[in-house]
Formats: C-alpha cells, structure tokens, sequence
C-alpha cells in the first residue's frame, strides 16, 4: 500500500490505483466524460484534470488514467488552473461537437463562455471521440467490429473499411455507453439497424407474437455462451408476451377478495384461505 494526499486528505491505497479511483474512495468529485469503471481508462476528454505535485514537480493529470505508483504525492481536485484545464477541454470538445447537450450543460454548469467557439467542424458531429464504443466493443463484448481511424480532424470510430460488419451482432452496448447519443439504434421493417455503423441486422421473433425481439446472431451467442455455463436455453418471448404469460399465471391464483369498489381492501392475511366459490358467486 502507498499513503497519498489528495485535496488535504490522507488515503492509503494499493500501488497503481487511478488518481480518480482514490478520489472517490474519499468522495471527492471529479468529472468525467470518457471513463467507465468497467473498461480500461483511455484519457480522451481530459475533463477529469487534476493538479498533481511530485516531490515539488507540478503538472496537470487526467485523473483516470493517472496510475499512483509511490507514497507521498499530493494531488489538488479543484484549483483555479485545474478549472481552467478543464474548462478548456470542454470548450475543445464543443468546438467539434456544439451541439451535444451533455456538453452544452457542463459548459452552463461551469460557466463557460462558448461566445469565441471557433468550430473545428462541420457542426453536425456528435461523436467526441471518448472511445467508450470501442473499448465496451472489445473489452466487454470481445467483438472489434469498431476501431478508430484517421488522425487529426479526419479522425473518427469506424467498422473496417467503413462499411457493413459480420462482426457487429447489434448488441447496443455501445448506443448504450455513448455520453452523447451519437450512436441511434432503431428497428425498421422487423430489422434492427444501427446507422453509424452501417449495420443491419435480422432479428429473432418472439414465439408467441411474432414481434422481432433481439438480433438472431446474438442470439445465437447468448444461448451457445448459456449452454458452455450449463444454463438451459429459454423460449424466445418478447418483453409483452413474457408479462402476459406472468398476468396468466397470476391469474391462476386464487381470486382475490375484494370490498365495495370505492373501498381499498384490508390485506388479507397470508394463513386466510380465500374463499373462491363466493367470490365467484359474487356473494
Ligand atoms: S460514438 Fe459515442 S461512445 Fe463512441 S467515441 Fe463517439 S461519443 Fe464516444
Ligand atoms: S474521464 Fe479522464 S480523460 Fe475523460
């Protein structure tokens, strides 16, 4: 274990542990656009700034890629040059992407003025390259089917090839990460299409309904990954179907008993047996 100060407090953590991880085992905040706590750290926002000071070395740190090697460092969460950091990175990041909302509000929230934004695009982007897409892609998913490509201002997550993959099984983990809304995940004709990244996927229909539920080749891998670990495969029944098959087997219990209809009932005792003839007879 090390031993560190951060904003004045002490804290004890193990060597290696984030700057950002020993933070908030102090509860202390720091923002973040780009980090999940489930995936690799990877340092694109920079708005988790911080000021760190090694032995009268200063410099400012991304606090989530900032690894704690020895005791005795001091980190500053909330000095004016980390706001001014972090300030500056937000106005980076909207200069790409004016119209994301979660950066609209940060730069409200923070106080920035936007008056002087000179646009580094077109406008219309919403992605601001946080990488998380293709970190939940690999890392969690094990699939690759996005990567970054280009450099500078042409950079940009892609498919390979920019074009429609067999790799991509239309999970959404990445719609469902993105702190922007840049990845639109919509079904069409029965089919599930996510545009950003050319996919177009065929889904598998609920056996009761015929609804589509969930694309056919994930599927396939849920229920090949549910086999290897032993867990039976389940009927496919959309999310409607699977509540009216819960209402049916409610209903197979006995009648509740209610009183007159502008009285909420007093709650039956669980040793109570209802009695279901005169219910029925509506006695
Ligand atoms: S598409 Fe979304 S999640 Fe992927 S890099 Fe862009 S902003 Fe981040
Ligand atoms: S959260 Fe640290 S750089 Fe984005």
């Amino acid at each position: 274990m090390i031993e560190v100060k951060i904003d004045g407090q002490r804290v004890a953590v193990a060597a290696g542990t984030t700057i950002l991880a020993a933070a908030r085992r102090l509860g202390l905040e720091i923002p973040t656009l780009c980090h999940h706590e489930a995936l690799e750290p990877f340092g694109a926002c920079r708005l988790c700034l911080v000021a760190l000071d090694e032995g009268g070395r200063q410099s400012i740190v991304a606090a989530c890629n900032y690894p704690l090697e020895r005791s005795g460092l001091s980190v500053e969460t909330g000095t004016p040059a980390v706001w001014q950091a972090r300030k500056m990175s937000l106005k980076l990041l909207l200069a790409r992407c004016p119209g994301v909302k979660v950066l609209q509000d940060l730069a409200r929230q923070w106080r920035v003025d936007t008056a002087d934004l000179l646009l580094t695009g077109d406008g219309e982007e919403e992605c601001i390259l946080c990488g998380l897409c293709v970190r939940v892609c690999r890392e969690v998913i094990g699939k690759n089917a996005i990567s970054f490509v280009y450099r500078g201002a042409e950079r940009k997550v892609s498919t390979p090839f920019d074009a429609e993959t067999d790799l991509c099984l239309g999970c959404a983990a990445c719609a469902y990460l993105c702190p922007t809304g840049a990845i639109k995940v919509r079904e069409e004709a029965g089919r599930l299409l996510i545009d950003r990244w050319h996919s177009d996927l065929e889904q598998a229909l609920c056996s009761e309904c015929g609804r589509p539920v969930v694309p056919a080749e994930l599927l396939v891998q849920m229920r090949e990954k549910a086999a290897e670990e032993g867990v039976p495969g389940e009927e496919l029944l959309c999310l409607r179907c699977r509540r009216m098959r819960a209402a049916a087997a409610a209903t197979a219990l006995p009648v509740p008993q209610y009183g007159p209809a502008d009285s909420f009932p007093a709650r039956r005792s669980s040793r109570e047996e209802p009695d279901v003839n005169q219910a029925r007879k509506g006695k």
